[in-house]
């Protein structure tokens, strides 16, 4: 096995603990049986033994910072009341009232004390507790007893993130996200906000999700106007229950790109973002991705900032951890993209697409988002306002950006194809390694 075949030479010689590759997991070569991406059984199946066993991210923590800030949380056939007790701690209910069934909240966020059902005006605490019951003298006591409280699910918080997971015996969450939980750590998203908040109906299987945005093989193709910015040669790891995390380089042309050295309008962006002049820049396109770290690391010392925990690849690139059953999390020194990929309720070619730009106010003059991110002049960067969900529906762009939208033309075409009976499964190469450790992971739960 030649291992490099997932690492270029992204890190060169870092000695940054940060860097420090992950031991080799061989997942072998066995190409699957592609009706994971279109049968209503295995569809089923995910459902009641991935998603309904392990740890799901419901959100970020700044939706819920104060006592009685609660956000709802959708997924599949489901859909969830995270809520900020008054002790601080959190707690997790199905948003299912326990007389008839009706959904209690229907808004993405809120901030009260309790939730009052819309039907007939049940109401219970932030802890799930009954505290009302509408005209009780017309109910017979042995209809009372059967349980009038919500019905709750487990919650952890880690690095930022809210978790929430149906099964009561669920591993714990620290334990569940191994060593990648330190890692994400590093960017503390529990001090940044959400600046961004899109979702979008995309007609593929989650999965045809995950699996474009878990390798950067299809960036010459489908996303051309990255390859004077973006290199396809990355650095990937693996790690325990499924997780992964690659470095994805910016600041230096792609493999496939002809001009290695010119500096392009893309790198000069980029340059020129970091604080450096691309007029007076002295070094090649292939060069400058260590000199926007550089420049990067000087400012935040004359800023005051801790970029000493950051190593240089975490200062320039796209570093991507992908947390097992659906959440992908790009991370940057200034921002946390968080995405999901959520399974349609009933229908095994559809998902959700959903991202959430995090990022930390720091209130100094010549600090910012880099301008790649695409957030305009008209985001309150500084977290006072909390943006609305924008949702696009089926077929219509989402709205994320030219990238996003070459791959929300893309997956539908993808799934055609891997609905023909022509399609005989995927062949993964080491580009994709990520893809072949996310679905042993999930065969694995699907096995037991
Ligand atoms: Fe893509």
């Amino acid at each position: 096995m030649n291992y490099d075949l997932r690492s270029w030479a992204v890190h060169k010689d870092s000695k940054h603990p940060f860097d420090t590759p992950a031991p080799h997991i061989d997942n072998g070569a066995v190409r699957p049986d592609p009706k994971r991406y279109t049968s209503p059984q295995f569809f089923h199946d995910e459902w009641e033994k991935v998603f309904a066993k392990t740890w799901l991210l419901a959100g970020p923590s700044s939706d819920v910072r104060e006592a009685g800030d609660w956000m709802k949380f959708d997924i599949g056939v489901e859909s969830f009341i995270v809520v900020r007790k008054q002790d601080g701690t959190l707690a997790a209910h199905y948003n299912v009232c326990s007389h008839r069934g009706s959904q209690l909240v229907v808004d993405e966020l809120g901030s009260q004390n309790s939730f009052t059902c819309p039907f007939h005006s049940w109401q219970f605490d932030l802890d799930g507790k009954n505290i009302k019951v509408t005209d009780p003298e017309t109910f017979r006591p042995e209809v009372l007893c059967h349980g009038l409280d919500l019905s709750s699910v487990r919650v952890e918080e880690a690095a930022g993130l809210v978790f929430i997971a149906m099964d009561e015996n669920v591993q714990p969450l620290k334990e569940y996200l191994g060593p990648v939980l330190p890692m994400l750590e590093t960017y503390e998203i529990d001090k940044m906000h959400v600046v961004q908040h899109r979702r979008s109906d995309w007609a593929a299987n989650w999965k045809g999700g995950i699996d474009a945005f878990y390798e950067s093989y299809h960036l010459h193709a489908i996303h051309p106007q990255t390859m004077g910015i973006i290199n396809d040669r990355t650095h990937i790891d693996l790690f325990e229950n499924g997780m992964s995390r690659q470095f994805v380089p910016f600041g230096e042309p792609n493999s496939h790109f002809d001009d290695q050295a010119a500096i392009n309008p893309g790198i000069a962006a980029l340059l020129a973002d970091a604080g450096l002049d691309p007029e007076t820049f002295q070094g090649t396109a292939a060069e400058s991705r260590s000199a926007i770290a550089m420049a990067k690391r000087d400012r935040a010392a004359r800023m005051g900032l801790d970029y000493d925990k950051f190593s240089d690849a975490q200062l320039t690139d796209s570093t991507i951890f992908g947390i097992f059953p659906n959440a992908q999390i790009g991370c940057h020194a200034e921002a946390v993209f968080l995405h999901r990929f959520k399974p349609h309720a009933t229908d095994p070619e559809q998902f959700t697409y959903e991202t959430n730009i995090m990022y930390r106010h720091i209130d100094v003059p010549g600090y910012g988002a880099p301008g790649w991110m695409g957030l305009g002049d008209d985001v309150d960067m500084t977290g006072e306002t909390r943006p609305d969900v924008v949702h696009t529906g089926l077929g219509e762009p989402p709205g994320m950006g030219e990238v996003l939208d070459q791959d929300s033309d893309l997956l539908p075409i993808v799934q055609a194809g891997a609905r023909s009976r022509g399609f005989r499964g995927p062949l993964w190469g080491e580009q994709e390694a990520r893809l072949r450790h996310f679905h042993v992971h999930l065969d694995r739960w699907l096995a037991k």
